[in-house]
């Protein structure tokens, strides 16, 4: 029966519905339960938004449209939300203002540039419209005195660029919870005369100057307070402290000053005043509330000790950058298991690191560098499962580097440089698997770089400098890239060539140690080298042709030339880096005459010299039989001062070093080094 009363309906519902949809398609809300003026609104707006910008379908129902939310039985709407439309015209919000029913209005994220004195008007009216949201648009000038908005609890203009005070403008706004005016040009003082409601007031990155008003302590709901990067002054006064609510307390970056009062932390759990001026000694209570959870005081200059008693919830901690003494409270931090970030950096803190540090295992970054800690380095920091960061560089740690410290799995950067530590690096140093920076230098270690150094699949930066390691290198880790540093320590022998795997590597700094032979040629395939540093060594050949982009520094290396002399034609291209002697010399024939005067001298002992030929300004081919020699010139670092290096084509004969010239005079610093007995053989491109 029921088949048949369907099929029945069935014959009569086509035609209709082919005359409905026909009815429609001039009466696009016919369907809609929204009220027929918030319809005609509606339609009214959609013709005012770009179309590109809405994927909004004009025969639906409004209350479907994105964005736009009805109360629940859609007969009106509630709340729009036309965030990054990149809407440009203020012509929208009166528009939108005859929606009487609107309680959240957000054009977050949009270009407008003006808040109309219609919006003003119309949007005032509207009892019942709680949030309003104009973040990140292009608002200019003064704010507009917001006049009616009896029930506006929620006004967020920030990042714009508006202007001129606050005066009274927003004093009417009397259930206004949550203002956000972050990140524009607002001047004057902060306003203390909003609604006594106020939760939150957010006016940081202004131009706000003058002193905190003690009215503020009249706002006995806050819980947010953030004043960060203006330009206040003054005190900061002790009547914040009476706000029960008040759990975010930020100053930073201001130009506060005078002492920390007591007692302010006794509600926070937030509290920022870095970068200001603050001075005298941290309040005994104030790091101690159970409250507290995130404390920092860096760069002011605050003195005396870091007080005793800390928070069991601390969870970041930064009092860098002061003038704090003492020694680190040790009992307290014992006990910290949600400590995570510890930074105490460039304080004049002493004593030493304690060991009940160990004990704080949440702990990700420790910062204790440039202070002046000594004695040594606790094992049990070994324990730190999850730390991260450890810099304890710049300050007076002596002893070993405790094996157990090998053990942190987590850690990607060492830093403890710049200290006494004496021993030897650990062997079990390539357990280290997250490392990407370490840096020992300037300590006292001595000893091999242990091997299986290449197993840190992460190392980025190796800095060894200024220590007394000596014997093998190892081969490194293929993932170094910022620096390989082995400065200013006892290594000797042949550099080796494995270097030249290292084909992300940009730094290699090898000077200052007693590297002796040629600089394997190998070197210039590194692809990502710019700066090769081999000074004062006593490496010996001609270098290799880099990169123009490569800086080599091989000064401190008498017998160590630049050039190449393959043949006439290279020569004469590369004049200018193979004789760069010639534009420094006051004299170009003086000096054709001190090269001719050596090289007499060098044949006297190797071959007769045709000196005829000799011209300063190229490397000289000189015919003879059955060899040709070479000459390469080159300027050391100290003004006036030469090397020679004589060759063949397939050997070096001899290094003359340290000529010296000065007012038409020359003479020799150091005898020839002669090197017949053991000329090197050299490898031609
Ligand atoms: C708009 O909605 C109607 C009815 O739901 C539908 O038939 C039509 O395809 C939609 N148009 C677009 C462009 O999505
Ligand atoms: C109101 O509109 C929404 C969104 O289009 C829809 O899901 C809901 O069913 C409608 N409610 C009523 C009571 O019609
Ligand atoms: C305003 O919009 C921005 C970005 O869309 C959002 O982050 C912010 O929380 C909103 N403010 C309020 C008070 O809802
Ligand atoms: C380690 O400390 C030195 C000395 O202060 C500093 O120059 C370097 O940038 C630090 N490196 C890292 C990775 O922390
Ligand atoms: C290498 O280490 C030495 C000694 O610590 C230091 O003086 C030098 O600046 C470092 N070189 C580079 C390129 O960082």
């Amino acid at each position: 029966m029921g088949g048949c009363a369907r099929s029945g309906n069935h014959r009569l519902l086509i035609p209709l519905l082919f005359f409905f949809s026909f009815l429609f398609s001039f009466y696009p809300f016919a369907f809609s339960k929204l009220s027929s003026p918030q319809s005609e609104v509606m339609t009214n707006l959609f013709r005012k938004i770009p179309s590109s910008e809405l994927s909004w379908n004009s025969t639906e129902d409004p209350c479907k449209w994105k964005g736009v939310t009805c109360n629940p039985d859609n007969s009106s709407v509630i709340k729009l939300s036309l965030s990054g439309l990149s809407l440009a015209s203020p012509d929208i919000l009166p528009v939108i203002c005859q929606i009487g029913s609107l309680q959240v209005l957000d054009l977050s994220e949009n270009h407008l540039g003006s808040l109309p004195a219609e919006f003003i008007t119309s949007c005032g009216k509207i009892v019942g419209l709680e949030r309003l949201n104009f973040s990140r648009n292009a608002l200019v000038g003064p704010l507009p005195s917001f006049t009616g908005f009896v029930g506006l609890e929620f006004l967020d203009l920030s990042y714009n660029q508006m202007n001129g005070n606050i005066d009274s403008k927003l004093d009417g706004l009397v259930k206004l919870k949550s203002l956000n005016l972050s990140v524009n040009k607002f001047q004057g003082s902060v306003p203390v005369n909003l609604s006594k409601v106020l939760e939150e007031l957010q006016l940081s990155v202004n131009e706000f100057e003058g002193e905190i008003p003690v009215g503020v302590a009249d706002y006995r709901n806050l819980v947010l307070l953030d004043l960060s990067v203006n330009w206040l002054s003054g005190k900061i006064p002790d009547s914040l402290a009476n706000i029960t609510s008040l759990y975010r307390f930020s100053a930073n970056q201001n130009n506060f000053s005078g002492p920390i009062p007591s007692g302010l932390t006794g509600f926070l759990k937030i509290l920022d005043l870095s970068y200001n001026n603050l001075r005298g000694s941290i309040p005994p209570d104030l790091l101690s509330p159970p409250n507290l959870q995130r404390v920092d005081l860096s760069y002011n200059q605050l003195e005396g000790p870091i007080p005793n008693r800390l928070s069991s919830n601390m969870f970041r901690l930064r009092l860098g950058s002061n003038l704090l003494n003492g020694t680190i409270p040790s009992n307290s931090l014992g006990s910290l298991e949600n400590l995570t970030y510890l930074e105490l950096e460039k304080n004049s803190l002493t004593g030493s690191v304690p060991p009940e540090l160990g004990k704080c295992r949440s702990l990700a970054l420790l910062n204790l560098a440039q202070n002046k800690l000594t004695g040594p380095l606790p094992p049990e920091l070994g324990n730190l499962s999850s730390i991260q960061v450890m810099k304890l560089q710049l300050n007076n740690i002596s002893g070993d580097i405790p094996g157990r410290l090998m053990q942190l799995a987590s850690l990607a950067q060492l830093n403890i440089s710049w200290n006494l530590l004496t021993g030897t690096i650990p062997s079990s140093l390539p357990n280290l698997r997250n490392l990407t920076n370490l840096n020992l230098q300037h300590n006292n270690l001595n000893g091999p770089i242990p091997t299986g150094i290449e197993r840190l699949p992460r190392l980025l930066e190796l800095q060894l400098g200024k220590n007394q390691l000596s014997g093998p290198i190892p081969t490194m880790p293929q993932s170094l890239q910022i620096v390989l540093n082995l400065s200013s320590n006892l290594f000797v022998g042949h550099i080796p060539d494995t270097f030249s795997q290292l084909t992300n590597l940009e730094i290699l700094d090898l000077s200052n140690n007693q590297f002796s032979g040629r600089v394997p040629s190998s070197f210039t395939e590194m692809a990502a080298l710019t700066q090769l540093i081999l000074s004062d060594n006593s490496l010996s050949g001609i270098l290799p042709p880099f990169r123009k982009m490569v800086r080599v520094e091989i000064g401190g290396n008498e017998c160590l030339i630049i050039g190449t002399p393959l043949s006439p034609d290279v020569i004469r291209k590369r004049n200018s880096v193979a004789v760069p002697v010639s534009t420094a010399l006051a004299s170009t024939v003086f000096a054709a005459f001190v090269v001719a005067v050596i090289l007499m001298s060098i044949s006297k002992r190797f071959y007769r010299v045709n000196d005829e030929h000799l011209q300063l300004g190229e490397n000289l081919p000189l015919p003879q039989q059955p060899k040709t020699l070479l000459i390469h010139l080159k300027k050391n670092n100290y003004q006036n001062l030469y090397s020679f290096l004589v060759t063949t084509k397939t050997s070096i004969l001899a290094c003359v070093e340290k000529v010296y010239f000065n007012r038409g005079q020359f003479f020799f610093c150091k005898t020839y080094n002669f090197m017949e007995n053991h000329a090197l053989p050299w490898r031609e491109k």
